[in-house]
């Protein structure tokens, strides 16, 4: 095992799980995970955050009600209920 210093200052996860079975996933159709994602990456870059923001999409945070969900690292905070219109605020707040 090699351990290294994490590469950004904080880093964006953002649910993107789809489910084709109709249970209720960030990611489906209409939910707005993978649109907010695609604004996170967008903003991270209009913002000049490249290199030290990473947006990456992740599986099922298991709060898929609540979604579409985040969670910050290293703040260890989760946010819940969201929209691509929020990208930018989540962004700034990182800064
Ligand atoms: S599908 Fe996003 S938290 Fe479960």
């Amino acid at each position: 095992m090699k351990k290294a210093p994490v590469p950004y200052r904080k880093t964006v996860f953002v649910c993107t799980n789809v489910r084709a079975d109709g249970r209720v996933a960030c990611g489906n159709p209409g939910r707005g995970g993978v649109e907010l994602c695609a604004a996170l990456k967008e903003g991270a870059k209009r913002l000049g955050l490249k290199g030290k923001v990473r947006v990456a999409r992740t599986g099922c945070l298991d709060l898929c009600e609540q979604g579409p969900n985040v969670f910050l690292y290293p703040d260890g905070e989760w946010l819940s209920g969201l929209a691509p219109a929020d990208a930018e605020s989540i962004l700034k707040g990182l800064t």
